[in-house]
């Protein structure tokens, strides 16, 4: 199967090794024939092209995206569709704003488009999905898919560190970027959760309804609290469909030391899924890394060699928290707009809420307008 590769940096480069080191007999079944770079510098091998159309309109099979951003990501990966060509991104952001257009578009024109690299990294999330789905109805799922703020959190629990230290080392090591928002804010795992939900439930949701709180604001103070009563905190997404609708949200939780997901290590992810039938699975590997990363891709590449059929029905969905309850950790320069669901104040300005309505605490926190709050739920 002869596959056009778009972008060829840290996950790219690693596709291409991948699949010119051939380990098994299903990766010499790929070939890589033409690849995309963006500048004439990086072109260092003849398969390598800077125009688009050199690798869109070549004598492929299959498109890997591989090159990050919104456009021409999504245009390459469109054109690749219409043209009938199967494709695989890793792109999380690409995919989350555009996955009905191109699931549709893959459908119309009888392609397939996976993208296991987009949630959990190397990690087979999806094909678990898929596989459990042969038999069971997913009730849930939550997760670390973050491995730059596992890393950040493991480190300042383990070494009572404090944040900008933690997130500095984290730039310096190549797991967080110069512009950490994606992660260090929770949209990374807002877009991961979006296209969870489309594995599986068949939910497709707007990212933005997703609420999604990160970790920029927590401070030693907040780790050493939650390490007082027992617990670690970890940046969690999570959802769940039940009948009363899909319940999905991003936010830090203090875990109890007795829940698995509290001892993911390092930048590590860790992600569970419950299902009626199996109940708890839960996936534990490397989110992110060239290799690991390209695993993901190649084993879409093989998925789709091998004839893999994807076609499924998504529902249009809204995001309905309304059934969500939790009690839940406010830093804040404004606590009296928390007053009438605090139950413990732990020091001024740093309260626990008595079990509360997740969309009631929203509100509020919208109308006290502190950019700087951070919030957790504490774990049951
Ligand atoms: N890195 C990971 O561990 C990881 C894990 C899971 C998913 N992902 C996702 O995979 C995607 C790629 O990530 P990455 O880490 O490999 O990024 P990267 O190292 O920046 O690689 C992207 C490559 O694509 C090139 N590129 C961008 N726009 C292009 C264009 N218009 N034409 C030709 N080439 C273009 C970039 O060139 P320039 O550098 O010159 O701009 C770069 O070489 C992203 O969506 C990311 O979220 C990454």
């Amino acid at each position: 199967m002869k596959i056009g590769l778009l972008g060829h940096g840290v996950v790219g480069g690693g596709v291409t090794a991948v699949i010119d080191a051939g380990a098994s007999e299903s990766v010499r079944n790929l070939e890589v024939t033409n690849i995309l770079v963006k500048d004439q510098s990086e072109v260092t091998d003849g398969r390598m092209s800077t125009n688009a159309d050199d690798v869109l309109n070549a004598d492929i099979d299959v498109v890997a995206e591989c090159m990050g951003g919104l456009e021409p990501a999504h245009s390459f990966v469109k054109r690749a569709l219409e043209a009938g060509h199967s494709a695989v991104t890793s792109n999380k952001k690409m995919l989350a704003n555009y996955f009905e257009e191109l699931m549709e578009t893959a459908e119309k024109n009888h392609a397939v488009l996976l993208y296991e690299a987009t949630a959990g990294g190397g990690i087979p999330w999806m094909a678990n999905l898929r596989q459990i789905r042969r038999i069971d109805r997913i009730l849930s799922f939550r997760g670390i898919f973050n491995g730059t703020t596992n890393y950040i959190l493991y480190h300042m629990d383990l070494e009572d560190r404090d944040f900008d230290e933690m997130l500095k080392e984290a730039q310096d090591l190549g797991y967080a970027e110069r512009d950490p928002s994606d992660d260090i804010d929770g949209f990374d795992v807002r877009y991961k959760v979006q296209i969870s939900c489309a594995s599986a439930f068949d939910q497709i949701v707007s990212p933005d309804d997703i609420p999604a709180f990160g970790i920029r604001f927590i401070s030693a103070k907040d780790i050493a609290w939650a390490k007082s009563r027992g617990r670690t905190a970890k940046l969690i997404g999570r959802a769940a469909m039940n009948e009363k609708g899909l319940q999905a949200y991003v936010m830090p939780v203090f875990l109890n030391n007795s829940d698995y997901l509290s001892r993911i290590p390092s930048n590590l992810n860790g992600i569970e899924s419950v299902s009626v039938t199996l109940g708890p699975a839960g996936f534990i590997g490397q989110g992110a890394g060239s290799l690991p990363t390209a695993h993901a891709v190649v084993q879409d590449l093989i998925s789709i060699s091998e004839g893999i059929e994807e076609h499924r029905h998504f529902e249009k969905s809204a995001v309905a928290n309304g059934e969500v309850n939790g009690v839940y950790y406010i830093r804040t320069a404004c606590p009296e707009a928390f007053t009438d669901i605090t139950d413990e104040v732990i020091c001024e300005g740093t309260l626990i809420t008595r079990k509360t309505g997740l969309n009631a605490v929203l509100e509020k926190i919208a109308q006290c307008g502190d950019e700087k709050l951070f919030i957790a739920e504490v774990a049951e």
